[in-house]
């Protein structure tokens, strides 16, 4: 443990001491004169601020991209980072910065070192095929003015990385970040305490001592509220270092996700295990925002319009909520009181979301949104039926955001499913109900009835898609 903290920036230690925990990492560099990393939005939109955290793997390490505008610089004590000023050897620019210059892969340059640290965290990564694009590389980086075609065949010319000592440096351990406390003193002389513990019970120790403290999972919804609406709390605790929240599990009875696993690791490792999941990650913002965020964020801060919700609740998904006291598991369809509101006690953090097996046998996310991609959805739903081996539902679960105060199922179209084959008849009598079962708001993304007649729509799409025609086409 350390009151006063470093981060490696690029390989030289820079001091955290009285940094304010409310600091980003991306204000943190360049009130430091590393001005290259760029600020575009300070909300997770553009990219601009990309940077690369060396990440534990093993016996090896990775390297992951962050916005750099959602981390606190101290939630980074101990740890490595890498930015776009730390590539170059001297004069000799990294070939990813070199195949920019050769593709024509910047005009006015401001969103350029974000692309470059994509493309370098790319470049590394293992199982990377030299020659392929892979889209989701750059997905969180935004470009103005040159377009994508050049910096996708700036990626696309890349070799193979040589044995250059970044190379050199995946190849080593990295470890485990260690506890951190730390206190800085405002200039209006007010205290503002962070911590990061490392496991639950040192957590617990100081929700005790500190019962106002904000946790930050992954930081990409509460660094907003930082950056955008001036938050601010006496006391930060950051959960991503707790090794027990980080865990995926897999038994006879379950399939256990800590909740503080990031999503894009979800996504990699369970994208095939749990379909629902395949679907839903890759549309859920950008991998960037992805390498951040995680399940106990997304289900705590309980928006309507939350992406993971309806498809854990098509999942029939059941939450650990871990306290001082011990555990306690509660179906994730009991989690949403109300606008905003959940179960959660006092003290009590989401452990862990457990989907049961057996895992349903049609299970599929959909997310209706202005763009495809790295957006906020309009409507989403997640469908999951558990069939016989007659195609008759056994149990069905039909769940949606964006069409109620709280992410919902619609039960009473789940009970007339249960029973039959999911014909077309089946959908005119799941329709019947889906007409009246929510009441959808009017906003700027949707109207009512915009929404009101997506929820219909969406199961009629679902039985559209399995017809025989369209998993042929698939
Ligand atoms: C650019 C951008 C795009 C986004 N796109 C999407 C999208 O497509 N779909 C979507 O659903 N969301 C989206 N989000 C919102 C956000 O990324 C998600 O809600 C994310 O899952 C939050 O996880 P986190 O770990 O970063 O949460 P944090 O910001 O760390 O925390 C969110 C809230 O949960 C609390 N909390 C965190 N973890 C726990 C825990 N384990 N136990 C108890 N409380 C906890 C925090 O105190 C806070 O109140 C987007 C955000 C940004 C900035
Ligand atoms: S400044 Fe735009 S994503 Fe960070
Ligand atoms: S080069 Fe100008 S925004 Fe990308």
């Amino acid at each position: 443990m350390s009151s006063e903290p470093t981060i490696l920036v690029d390989g030289r230690p820079i001091s955290l001491a009285s940094v304010d925990p409310h600091q980003p990492l991306l204000h943190f560099l360049r009130e430091r004169g590393l001005t290259g990393t760029k600020e575009g939005c300070a909300e997770g939109e553009c990219g601009a601020c990309a940077v690369v955290v060396v990440t534990p793997e093993g016996e090896s390490s990775r390297f992951v991209t962050v916005n750099s505008c959602l981390v606190p610089a101290v939630g980074l004590a101990g740890r490595e980072v890498i930015t776009v000023q730390g590539l170059a050897e001297g004069e000799a620019l990294h070939p990813v910065q070199a195949a920019m210059v050769e593709t024509g892969g910047s005009q006015c340059g401001y969103c350029t070192p974000g692309f470059v640290m994509s493309l370098f965290a790319e470049h590394y990564r293992e199982g990377r095929v030299p020659g392929e694009v892979w889209d989701e590389a750059i997905g969180g980086n935004l470009c103005r003015c040159t377009g994508y075609r050049p910096i996708k065949d700036a990626l696309a010319s890349l070799p193979a990385p040589g044995d250059d000592r970044h190379k050199r440096r995946l190849a080593q351990v990295t470890p485990a970040p260690a506890a951190v406390q730390h206190v800085a003193t405002l200039e209006d002389g007010s205290e503002v305490r962070f911590h990061r513990p490392t496991t639950l019970e040192a957590l617990f120790a100081i929700l005790a001592a500190e019962p106002e403290a904000k946790l930050v999972g992954g930081g990409t919804d509460v660094f907003v509220e930082v950056n955008q609406l001036d938050r601010r709390w006496p006391v930060l605790v950051s959960l991503d270092s707790i090794a027990e929240l980080r865990g995926i599990r897999e038994d006879d009875a379950a399939l256990t996700i800590g909740a503080g696993v990031p999503l894009s690791r979800i996504e990699d490792e369970l994208g095939e295990t749990v379909p629902m999941f395949g679907e839903l990650f890759p549309l859920f913002s950008s991998r960037l925002i992805r390498n951040r965020a995680t399940l106990g964020g997304n289900l705590v801060n309980a928006s309507p319009i939350g992406d993971s919700p309806p498809a854990l609740l098509a999942l029939d998904a059941v939450l650990v909520l871990a306290s001082a006291e011990g555990t306690r598991e509660l179906p994730l369809s009991e989690f949403f009181l109300d606008y905003r509101k959940t179960a959660l006690a006092a003290g009590e953090i989401v452990a862990a979301v457990k989907v049961p097996k057996p895992f349903p046998d049609v299970q599929r996310f959909y997310k209706v949104s202005k763009r495809i991609m790295d957006d906020i959805s309009t409507v989403a739903a997640g469908f999951a039926f558990w069939r016989d081996a007659d195609g008759v539902i056994t149990k069905a679960r039909l769940a949606y955001g964006g069409v109620a105060a709280t992410p919902a199922r619609a039960t009473a179209a789940e009970d007339v499913l249960e029973g039959h084959p999911f014909d077309a008849m089946a959908v005119v009598r799941a329709s019947t109900h889906l007409g009246t079962a929510f009441t959808p708001m009017t906003d700027h993304r949707g109207s009512a009835r915009y929404r009101e007649a997506m929820v219909t729509r969406l199961l009629e799409k679902l039985h559209a898609d399995l017809s025989p025609r369209s998993e042929a086409a698939e």
